[in-house]
Formats: structure tokens, C-alpha cells, sequence
């Protein structure tokens, strides 16, 4: 998942030519350098970081906010730390998601030339006009596909497919239930369901029952007037985005045979985040005839250009609530923490 680098960005010392554009030594970034809410958000003149080897200098388009990024901001759970810094962040600028046009090319890096249109998933930096990525996140653009479509998916489409197809696997008929389906990684999950063929049930609350409906669920159940656990049917996926239900629950819905994806679980441990549930859940069905599966979502070139070629095709049409500039990241950020954000927040920086 870590394929930017912005934590230490260093003055650009370009050589220009008449084909690279010269970047300038500062730009405007939305910059977190505590661990804290949204108050912690700045917007500030910080160093254009420099196209390092096997790098490239990506002008950001898009990108847009997810739940990754709220709890870098947080660093919260506290086993987060271990990876984004122990007592401040390591990386300032967060912002895994971006679609943009490649400005700089580092050292080594065949790949990508300046110009080329990509999109991909990196650690951070996307809240910014410029950034620095690794190749092996990014993919070209697919014609057609807007960079704000684009912007819209990395990290949401790629947990999506992940769960489904990877570790779902998911096949044409099968029934599949989506536990939290109005939200970043729902909103791309009901999507992605269908177009592997699958019949959809989507949970999610009253006000976005029509949203969720209108991205193709074949049944949407309200959770705040029905239990999807009480309602009698049975599924051969449970894609759970939330995991506020016991392992007995889930089993009981299940169909033999059946995969249950863990993509969340309930934050109220601090320091471990869902970890003590998702064990629980995992010990439970060692008894069950049903299987049990939980995985962290990270970028590969084969999912982000299966994720293009959806958005190229329509079948995929990224939910966009509203856009906003790098003065909203800090609002954006905060109605993330709420854990009832609805679809995609997007982020344009310049
Ligand atoms: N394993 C991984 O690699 C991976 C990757 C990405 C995200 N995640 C995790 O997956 C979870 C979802 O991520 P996200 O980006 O989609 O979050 P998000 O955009 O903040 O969406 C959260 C959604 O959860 C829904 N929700 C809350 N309580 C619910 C309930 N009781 N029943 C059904 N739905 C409920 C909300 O819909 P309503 O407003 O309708 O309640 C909201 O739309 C997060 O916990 C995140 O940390 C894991």
C-alpha cells in the first residue's frame, strides 16, 4: 500500500528540457504533522518533492479521501504507529488515491514517460498538487475514463475486488450480501458484485437505500427497520465492510459452502482495532461449512487495469457525493471519522 513518498519531500533541482516541464519549488498542500482529528489539518506551502529512482512526479488531478487516510490522520489504531511513525507521522500529506499526469520521470523508470495519464494507489500525497510514486502502484488511465472517475477508485475499487473476486470468489449467480454498502468500499463493492454476475443484497441505512438501489443491488435491506440476519435468505458471499455482527450471525446466513470476506471490524480497541473480533470471527468458523477470510487490500497492475477496463466500460460509475478543494480535506476527513460518510468524497488539489 506504501508506494508514494512524501514525508521528507526535498526542493525539485530540475534540468529542464523542452520536454519536461519545470515544477516549482513549493506548492500548497493539506498537511497533517501531529497525530489528531480534523483540527490537526493544515493547508500550507511545503517542498515539491523530486522523482526519486524507479519514481515518477505525478500532477494530481484527483484523488480522493478513505478511511485509510483517517486513520493515518488519527493514528489511531495504536498498531498503526508501527508502520506511520511512533510519535509523530512519518508521512505529512495523506491521500492514497491518484489520478493525474505524469510531469517528471526519476532515474530507471521505463515504464512511464512525461505526459502519459495514470492512476493508482500510494501511501499518501495525494492531498497535494504534485506527488511522487513508485511505478508498480500506478497504471495508465484507459481512454475515456475522466481523471475524476479514476481519482475515485484506487483504494475503494481495489478492496472491492479483492474481497469479491480474490478472496470471494465470487461467480456469476452466486448470491452476495454486502454489510455496509453505502460507503467508500460499498459503493464500489455492489457495483463490482454485479458486474461478476452476482445477485446483490445491500445493508445499508434509510438514506441511502435509493442511492444503493440505483447502483444495481438486486435487494436492499434498511438496517434501521430490518435484520438482514432475521430476513430468511441465505448467501454464498457476505462481504462485510462493517462487522458489527457475531460470528454466529454471519454463519447463520450462510449457504455450505460459503465465503465470509472480513474487510472491517468494530474500532472501539484502540490499540488493536478490529483484530480481537476478526480473530473471534476467524476461531468461530473453524467449525463452520462456510469459510472465513480476511485480507488488507494493496495495489497490483492486474486489479487497477480490471478496474480501468470497468470504468472504460461503464460498468463501474464511481458514486461521487461532492468534490472538494484542499481547504475541505480537513471537513472531508472528519465526516470519514464519523463512519457514516456516503460513497466517495473526491479531492481535487490544484
Ligand atoms: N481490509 C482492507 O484492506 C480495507 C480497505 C478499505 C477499508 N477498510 C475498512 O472497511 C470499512 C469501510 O470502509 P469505507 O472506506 O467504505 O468506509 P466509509 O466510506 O466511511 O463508509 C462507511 C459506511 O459504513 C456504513 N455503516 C455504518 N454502520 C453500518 C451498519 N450498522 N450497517 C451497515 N452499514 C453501516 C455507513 O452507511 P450508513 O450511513 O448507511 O450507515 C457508511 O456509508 C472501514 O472500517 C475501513 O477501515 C478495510
Amino acid at each position: 500500500m506504501n508506494a508514494c513518498s512524501t514525508a521528507a519531500p526535498t526542493s525539485v533541482e530540475p534540468t529542464p528540457d523542452e520536454h519536461t516541464p519545470v515544477a516549482p519549488s513549493t506548492m500548497r498542500a493539506a498537511v497533517a504533522r501531529s497525530y489528531g482529528t480534523a483540527e490537526v489539518v493544515a493547508v500550507e506551502e511545503v517542498p515539491t518533492p523530486a522523482a526519486a529512482s524507479g519514481e515518477v512526479l505525478v500532477s494530481v488531478e484527483a484523488s480522493s479521501l478513505n478511511a485509510l487516510d483517517w486513520h493515518f490522520l488519527t493514528g489511531t489504531p495504536y498498531l498503526i504507529r508501527l508502520v506511520g511513525g511512533l510519535r509523530h507521522p512519518r508521512r505529512v500529506i495523506h491521500g492514497a488515491d491518484v489520478a493525474g499526469t505524469v510531469v517528471a520521470v526519476g532515474a530507471d523508470v521505463t515504464a512511464f514517460e512525461v505526459g502519459d495519464r495514470v492512476f493508482g494507489e500510494c501511501g499518501g500525497g495525494g492531498f497535494a498538487p504534485l506527488l511522487t510514486a513508485k511505478v508498480g502502484g500506478l497504471v495508465p488511465i484507459p481512454s475515456g475514463v475522466t481523471f475524476e472517475a479514476a481519482g475515485a477508485t484506487p483504494v475503494a475499487g481495489l478492496t472491492a475486488l479483492q474481497g469479491l473476486r480474490t478472496h470471494g470468489a465470487t461467480t456469476p449467480g452466486e448470491h452476495v450480501l454486502i454489510n455496509g454498502a453505502a460507503g467508500s468500499v460499498g459503493t464500489f463493492s455492489v457495483q463490482i458484485a454485479k458486474a461478476l454476475g452476482a445477485e446483490v443484497t445491500a445493508v445499508c441505512s434509510t438514506r441511502n437505500v435509493d442511492m444503493v438501489a440505483r447502483l444495481g443491488a438486486d435487494h436492499v435491506v434498511d438496517y434501521t427497520a430490518d435484520d438482514f440476519v432475521e430476513g430468511g435468505a441465505r448467501f454464498d458471499v457476505m462481504l462485510d465492510n462493517v462487522g458489527n455482527r457475531s460470528a454466529a450471525e454471519c454463519i447463520s446466513v450462510l449457504r455450505p459452502g460459503a465465503r465470509y470476506v472480513a474487510v472491517s471490524g468494530p474500532k472501539d480497541n484502540r490499540w488493536l482495532g478490529p483484530i480481537p473480533h476478526v480473530a473471534r470471527t476467524w476461531f468461530a468458523f473453524r467449525r463452520a461449512d462456510a469459510t472465513f477470510h480476511q485480507f488488507t487490500a494493496s495495489p497490483n497492475h492486474a486489479d487497477l487495469e480490471f478496474l480501468g477496463e470497468l470504468l472504460a466500460h461503464g460498468s463501474v460509475v464511481p458514486e461521487i457525493q461532492r468534490t472538494i478543494g484542499l481547504d475541505g480535506v480537513a471537513d472531508g476527513l472528519a465526516e470519514i471519522g464519523s463512519a457514516h460518510a456516503r460513497a466517495k468524497i473526491l479531492v481535487t488539489p490544484t
